[in-house]
Parts: C-alpha cells; structure tokens; sequence
C-alpha cells in the first residue's frame, strides 16, 4: 500500500467516526437520561419508537369484557392512580380524555406502558408481564371511550369501563400525535 493510500484510508476512517458521533449527537437517549432535553425538542419518545403500523397482538384485548376488568385492578395496584389519578391527570397526563401524546391505540398505549416515556412515565417491562400490560392498556384505552364515559356519568372516575370495540381504533379513530389531527390515515 503506498504511503498515500494509507494517509487517504486513515483520513477516511476518521471522517467515518466523526461522523458516527455526530449522528449519535441527535440520538434519543433512554428513558430517564436527559429526560426533560428530549421531551423538549422532540414529540418521539426516548423509551420506544411511536408505532404506526397496528400491531395484531392487540386483537384479542378488543371486544374483552374481561380483560378491561382486570386491567383496572392493575392499574390500581401498580399506583397508575398515584401520577394519573383515575384518568383525569395529576403528574402524568389525562388518560380519559381525547389527547395523547404517545398515540391512543390501543397497541400505542401498550408501547407506552411497556418502555416508558422520556418525560417521566415509568417502563413497566418486567415488572408486569406481557398479558397484564395488554390489560392495562385496554383499560386505558376504554377510559375515554363514550360507552365508559356515559356509563360512569359526568367527570367521575372510570369504575366502570366499557370493552373496547376493535373499530374503535380503525381509522378514523386513530390517533398518533396530536399534531395530524387525529388522523393516521
Ligand atoms: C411516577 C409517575 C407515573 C406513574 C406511576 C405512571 N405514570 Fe404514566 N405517565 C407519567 C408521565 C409524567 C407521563 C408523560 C410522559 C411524557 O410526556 O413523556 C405519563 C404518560 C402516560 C401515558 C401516555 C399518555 C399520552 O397522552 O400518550 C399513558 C398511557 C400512561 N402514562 C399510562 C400509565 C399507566 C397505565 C400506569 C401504571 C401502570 C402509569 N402510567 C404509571 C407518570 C406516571
């Protein structure tokens, strides 16, 4: 190799890097490191990717009685209650309203639960299994459905949540960032 090779390939190879930890610069860091940084700059959480695509191991939480049921003793046990009260916000935001920050799919909400968010919503990965945060989520998701809404009267919390109807989250239904109005697709 002549001399001159060398110097251009080493040249290359830092540029290379330099590139690397340029591009790194920009990268989400985790949930919980520099949290208040990423959740300032960017609507794309550090825990996890905004899902777009609907994720078909939701489907058997949709039309289930049962399992908006269980996920409301969950959510109670693991203190959701303690940053989000029964929905209506304290610390975290509101989950019985209309507004999601992180996309109110029901498979979104699971993503939410299950890597935590930059600013401050815990992961629960681990902690719950897989079946019980699909649960959660679902109970989630049914708190700002109108047959919940009506079933527990005006403001109360949600002790009575309705199952959520797999068109609920079809179409227009579905929400990914507030910023396209409500509509995916
Ligand atoms: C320590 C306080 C805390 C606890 C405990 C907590 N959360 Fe959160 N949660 C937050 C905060 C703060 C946010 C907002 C995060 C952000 O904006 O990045 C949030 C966000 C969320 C969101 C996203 C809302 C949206 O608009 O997209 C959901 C869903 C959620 N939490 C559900 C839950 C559930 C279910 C539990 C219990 C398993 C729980 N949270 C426990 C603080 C908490």
């Amino acid at each position: 190799m002549s001399l001159r090779l060398r110097i251009e390939l080493a040249l290359l190879a830092l540029l290379i890097s330099g590139c690397d930890r340029h591009a790194g610069a920009y990268r989400q860091p985790p949930a919980g490191e520099g949290a208040p940084f990423a959740a300032a700059v960017a609507l794309t959480p550090g825990g996890g990717e905004l899902r777009t695509e609907p994720n078909p191991r939701a489907r058997p939480y949709y039309d289930n009685a049962a399992a908006v049921v269980t996920g409301m003793k969950l959510y109670n046990a693991m203190n959701c209650v303690g940053c989000h009260f029964n929905g209506g916000g304290g610390i975290g935001p509101p989950l019985m309203d209309d507004k999601w920050i992180y996309g109110g799919r029901l498979d979104q909400i699971y993503d939410t639960i299950y890597f935590g968010r930059a600013n401050g919503m815990p992961a629960w990965a681990g902690k719950l299994t897989d079946e019980q945060i699909w649960q959660i989520a679902a109970y989630v998701r049914s708190m700002s459905l109108p047959e919940t809404l009506a079933a527990n009267g005006d403001g109360t919390p949600s002790q009575h949540p309705a199952p959520v109807p797999e068109d609920a989250d079809s179409h227009d239904g579905w929400r990914l960032t507030p910023s396209d109005g409500g509509k995916a697709r």
